[in-house]
């Protein structure tokens, strides 16, 4: 294992600088209630917007009568799709290439969907005024299994769409499928498993919500929204509103947590520009717990047959699997254009295999659109969900221990950069001593005695293992861009006179501690110590262009960017030095904060010095301006590929069938770590998650498309009752293209937990001869499986 760097250097009042544990720079804020979210934006004569939405999963419309609400007190305006319309606004692009209605104007196509709006002087006034409105709906029959959606006979869904006549979405492949068929006709053994990865959500604490300020005399927008991509969010609403984009700028605020629920654009925040421009007032729009969960971007939904073909000593020759993906009502996902399923394509895992091919089918259904990267890098959790199942059931079928099948598998340390069967080149990774340290941490062998012993007096205990391989960071411009804007990030760094800093970053904090990590990244390049850096981001007026956080892409691709910058201004700051120390650039050192003469120490000029003299009086070095700071735009070469082991021991109980996980043992492996209590945070939150996703959470529907997980009473997320205390371990493999060598980390948790979850509940019910069970792991799922009956998911 390796030692980590705890106070890497020191400033002069000896405190930590750099990289290390550094209590985060924004949490006195939150801590005392200062944080400022968008619901906390009060402007001068607002007014508040609420929305009607469907309460059928599939109809025409036949009329709409808004009289009665017009005439409500305090309302202002009353809007409904035709009006839009009239102004062609009434569909918007989504971020996959398809369009959306922002109000529905021919028919509503799921339950939840957006109908009309009401502006009013308080949101009281708008909510009541709501129930006035009379909508004549002609109900049709709903396609709410994804199975149903391509049948000859199901009811046409899109027929907004020209000359669509069935509900199929897309397409993809990607792999070899002959050489998959041949190693599997060649494969000693070969398994396979259904899998149900169910429709969740991604359930922030602060549900979607804009203030629009549309100023009629300079003809700008101002916008503060829940976004985790404000230029991205920008760049479209200029394409749709026609305006030019240096007169939108959209603020985010403070963000109570995202998890890829805020990257998209939802018709609410369309709903409040079309309305502040319409009352020429400020409109503020936040929609409930209710309203988030049934209408904004739900997550995975994807069903899966998985195969895998071996010897009979347990090597894994290939993969292979069908997914039928559903996508509901519009296709919502926001993954980089040539790839539609994401970054599936990493359903190899961490094993060298000889041959792997999927193929996917996705199809619109009458249910809320989505498919968002809910804490995870565009469908990873689902790829690593279907190989760590399978590989599991490999394991059972050839009577192996699943650690060490894992461990005969994985590809070699030699062997990187490495080129997956599907394509894609993991930059670097050292699995077996990650697997080891979980397994020492875990006390596997142990753990196994004792479940050998529980099992004999008729107990239910159950180890499970997950080690996946992620792919964060998207990505590289030539093959990433999201509607035609490029995955590349800007960073800006100004030093002031006095030493002090601001750097400017693209990508948008949701909750991940950026004001701190991304001040550690610019102190560890230029020595200027965390607390004297302010990190600002999340204003399009103020912040370089770029695509914002989501996929664990904001240490990959806008860290990057942050340390190159500040090499960039550190390189001039050199040119500066030298000329004040009269000396030759190459005849100086640089030592965490300050250049030194070469072989005399003594002589030696501070960054804050150097900072002084840029700005300052006197002679700088010819061709050197006045000024330090810099902008850059970084594009990565790569992703980066983050890995990590889990292991799970869950205890069930016989009589309710009630799962516990009693420990849980992760070791992940992002590289260089920059702030170790940050990383541990994000590792515990995608850990909750996990538990949330095996056993609790699920987006139901009924057989009208009626949403069952509509509340949080019947979507249930886990609290600290529901989980053990973490136990966390580490090892360091940097990404060899990343300037300061570190991988994302944001997401592995969420990624990793579900499988380890569920195989080791598979595993405690090993002696009712259970295989598989489809989660969440509820208890009357469990039940279910240990007497042998499998409900339909
Ligand atoms: O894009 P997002 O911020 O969600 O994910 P991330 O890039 O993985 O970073 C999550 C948080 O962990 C940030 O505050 C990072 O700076 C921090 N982190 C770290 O300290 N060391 C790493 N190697 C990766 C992330």
């Amino acid at each position: 294992t390796v030692h980590e760097r705890v106070d890497t250097f020191h400033d002069n009042d000896q405190k930590p600088v750099g990289y290390g544990r550094m209590l985060r720079k924004e949490d006195p804020r939150f801590l005392r209630g200062r944080g400022r979210y968008v619901d906390d934006v009060q402007l001068p004569g607002m007014l508040h917007l609420a929305i009607l939405r469907s309460p059928v999963a599939h109809a025409r419309i036949v009329s709409i009568d808004t009289s009665a609400a017009e005439a409500s007190p305090g309302v202002k305006a009353v809007v409904t799709g035709a009006m839009l319309a009239q102004q062609n606004l009434a569909w918007m692009p989504t971020l996959s290439n398809d369009v959306q209605a922002v109000l529905a104007t021919d028919k509503v196509r799921f339950q939840g969907q957006e109908v009309a709006f009401v502006v009013a002087e308080d949101r009281y006034a708008a909510r009541d005024a709501l129930e006035l409105i009379d909508v004549e709906y002609d109900v049709l029959d709903p396609v709410i299994d994804a199975r149903r959606a391509l049948e000859s006979d199901a009811p046409l869904i899109r027929d907004d769409l020209d000359g669509k006549t069935n509900n199929h979405c897309f397409d993809w492949e990607t792999g070899d499928e002959a050489a998959t068929e041949a190693v599997f006709a060649r494969a000693d053994v070969v398994v396979s498993q259904d899998l149900v990865y169910p429709r969740v959500h991604p359930a922030p604490m602060e549900t979607c919500g804009a203030v629009a300020d549309y100023d009629a005399v300079d003809g700008k927008l101002r916008l503060w929204s829940t976004t985790q991509a404000p230029h991205a969010h920008r760049t479209l609403y200029a394409i749709v509103a026609g305006l030019p984009e240096h007169k939108i700028q959209v603020i985010s605020p403070d963000i109570g947590g995202g998890f890829g629920n805020k990257v998209p654009i939802y018709p609410g925040y369309v709903c409040a520009i079309v309305a502040s421009i319409v009352t020429g007032k400020p409109v503020k729009w936040m929609e409930d717990r209710s309203e988030n969960l049934i209408s904004t971007g739900f997550a995975r939904d994807y069903i899966m047959r998985g195969e895998i073909a071996a010897t009979r000593d347990g090597r894994i020759l290939g993969i292979r699997t069908n997914v039928l993906a559903d996508h509901g009502a519009f296709n919502g996902t926001a993954a980089p254009v040539k790839y539609p399923a994401g970054f599936f394509g990493v359903f190899t895992g961490s094993y060298d295999i000889e041959a792997a091919y999927c193929k996917m089918t996705a199809v619109y259904t009458n249910k809320a659109p989505g498919g968002v990267a809910y804490a995870c890098s565009f469908r990873i959790t689902e790829a690593v969900y279907l190989v760590e199942r399978i590989v599991d059931c490999l394991a059972d079928e050839l009577g192996m221990d699943p650690a060490e099948l894992r461990l005969k598998n994985f590809i070699q340390p030699e062997q990187f950069p490495y080129t997956t069967k599907t394509g894609w080149v993991y930059d670097s990774g050292n699995y077996e001593p990650t697997m080891r340290l979980a397994m020492e941490m875990a006390g596997y062998d142990e753990l196994r005695r004792e479940q050998a012993e529980k099992r004999a007096r008729g107990e239910l205990m159950g180890i499970g293992i997950a080690f996946f391989t992620e792919a964060v960071g998207a990505g590289p411009r030539k093959d990433m861009d999201i509607l035609g804007l490029g995955m590349a990030d800007g960073c800006e760094l100004r030093v002031h006179p006095t030493g002090k800093a601001v750097v400017r970053l693209s990508v948008q904090s949701q909750g991940q501690g950026h004001e701190t990590t991304f001040a550690q990244i610019v102190a560890e390049e230029i020595g200027i110590p965390p607390a004297d850096i302010e990190v600002l981001h999340g204003d399009t007026d103020n912040t370089p262009f770029g695509l914002g956080t989501y996929g664990s892409r904001s240490t990959p691709v806008s860290g990057a960017a942050a340390a190159l910058v500040a090499r960039k201004v550190r390189d001039k700051a050199r040119i500066i030095a030298s000329g004040m120390l009269e000396v030759s650039v190459a005849d100086l050192e640089w030592e965490r904060g300050a250049f030194h003469v070469a072989g005399d120490p003594g002589r030696s000029v501070t960054i804050q010095d150097i900072a002084l003299r840029a700005h300052g009086a006197g002679d700088l070095p010819e061709g050197i301006e006045g000024g330090l700071e810099a902008q850059i735009c970084y594009n990565p070469s790569n992703l980066t590929y983050p890995h990590g082991a889990y292991i799970c021991v869950v205890d069930i109980d016989p009589g309710t069938a009630q799962v516990t996980v009693r420990r849980f043992i992760a070791v992940d492996d992002c590289g260089t770590r920059i702030n170790p209590m940050i990383i541990e945070g994000q590792v515990h939150g995608g850990l909750t998650d996990g538990v949330g996703m095996a056993l609790m959470e699920m987006i139901a529907f009924d057989e009208d498309g009626n949403c069952l997980g509509a509340s949080l009473m019947d979507y249930l997320i886990p609290t600290s009752l529901e989980v053990p205390d973490w136990e966390t371990g580490f090892t360091v493999t940097p990404s060899p293209h990343h300037p300061i060598g570190a991988k994302g980390v944001g997401e592995s948790a969420t990624v990793g937990s579900p499988p380890a979850i569920v195989n080791a509940v598979i595993d405690a019910l090993k002696p009712f001869g259970v295989r598989h069970a489809d989660m969440p792991l509820t208890p009357s799922r469990v039940w279910d499986a240990m007497r042998g009956q499998a409900r339909p998911p």
